[in-house]
């Protein structure tokens, strides 16, 4: 294969893949984001690909030295998630060099975790495979866990992430278990995904503010219920795709019932999971953040982006790479994994069979399954 150039933006070359284009724009946008947040900043003007590496040109704003730069090659590095960084200057641009050993990043399937980690307790949700190997899952009832947050730029696998959870818990749990409400103001009842978890859809998939707000009435209705008297049986689940959104459409009475389901729902059996690009608490509400303890954070923009999603300095959420590369965080513990892809929604798999629960087996909420 000859180099083939490519100018930022503009233009894909012939021979190249879209997904290599994706790749280059995202690594052009992560280089700059790093070099912006350590105050050297400079464009991604364009580059070459060729069979060992793929070069970034990078042309620095005027008073950005470049041996300041060349100074900050492991922070490149780490933001677009390769060890094997070399910069050169080329001319009045400086070329970063990224070997393409990256690209062949392993992709894991929902079923295949689902089989590893068989037994496991009730309400626990499959997220993905951790980076040591291990299968990666949440328990809902757990307190460290209650309710997830999953924030992540467009692209960074938050609607997949939280569709395996939801399909990891109906695969085990039966409907008497387990009731889901979804709030998606993309998914349509024929998806894929939807008529597989049909049985446990206690209601119409919510597309707007208006059946979302009554949706959110009933469940609250059902948490003063269930505190007053009654078991936390079944459990439900709400799920809601583009979390802001719904806050800024459906106003107070949203946010207001979210953030008392996330503050008094997990012992009534009441459990949020919650998708959006914009995790602020300016965007979603300050009580309601500070109440999803579970925090799921894939690829985002910027350093300031990484700690607003995981509500903590420190967790490298900045240098992830997209598509399922996500950390896991809840109190201290920051966990880095691949999310799980819903591939139980091919037929050839089918439904899984559900799995007599063991409670109790676990002591903390966020468990690394013992690799089998
Ligand atoms: N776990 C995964 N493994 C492999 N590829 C993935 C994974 N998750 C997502 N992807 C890839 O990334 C694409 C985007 O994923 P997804 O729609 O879940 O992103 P998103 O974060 O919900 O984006 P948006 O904010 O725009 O809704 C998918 O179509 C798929 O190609
Ligand atoms: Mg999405």
């Amino acid at each position: 294969m000859n180099p083939v150039p490519f100018i930022r933006v503009h233009r894909i070359e012939a021979d190249m893949s879209r997904r290599m284009m994706t790749r280059l724009n995202s690594d052009s946008d992560q280089i700059e984001a790093v070099l912006r947040d350590r105050k050297a900043p400079a464009t991604v003007v364009g580059g070459k690909v060729t069979p060992g590496f793929v070069e970034y040109l990078l042309r620095p704003y005027p008073g950005t030295k470049v041996n300041a730069l060349k100074a900050l090659r492991a922070d490149i590095a780490l933001a677009v998630g390769s060890e094997d960084v070399r910069i050169a200057q080329q001319g009045g641009h400086l070329a970063v060099q990224v070997s393409r050993e990256v690209e062949t990043r392993r992709r894991v399937r929902l079923s295949a975790l689902m089989e590893r980690a068989s037994k496991v307790a009730d309400y626990t949700a499959v997220l993905g495979l951790s980076e040591d190997g291990a299968p990666l899952m949440a328990r809902l009832s757990a307190p460290e866990v209650g309710h997830v947050l999953i924030a992540g730029a467009t692209g960074s696998g938050k609607t997949l992430l939280a569709q395996s959870m939801i399909l990891s818990l109906c695969a085990r749990q039966r409907p008497r278990q387990l009731g889901i409400i979804v709030i998606d103001p993309k998914l349509r009842a024929d998806n894929a995904f939807a008529r597989h978890i049909e049985e446990h859809l206690l209601l119409p998939i919510a597309h707007d503010a208006t059946s979302a707000t009554e949706a959110l009435r009933r469940v609250c209705d059902v948490m003063d219920r269930r505190i007053i008297d009654g078991p936390p049986v079944p459990r439900i689940v709400v799920m809601i795709d583009e979390l802001a959104d719904l806050c800024m459409t459906g106003g107070p009475v949203v946010v207001d019932a979210l953030t008392r389901i996330a503050q008094r729902g997990r012992e009534s059996g009441l459990h949020l999971i919650v998708c959006t690009q914009k995790p602020s608490a300016k965007a979603i509400g300050p009580l309601l953040k500070a109440n999803l303890p579970l925090r799921l954070v894939g690829k985002v923009a910027s350093l300031e982006d990484a700690r607003t999603a995981a509500g903590v300095p420190g967790t490298g959420a900045e240098r992830l790479n997209g598509r399922g590369d996500f950390v896991a965080v809840t109190g201290s513990r920051v966990i880095r994994f691949q999310a799980a892809e819903p591939d139980v929604l091919t037929p050839s798999v089918g439904r899984l069979p559900a799995q007599p629960g063991l409670t109790g087996l676990y002591g903390s909420g966020l468990e690394l399954q013992a690799a089998r």
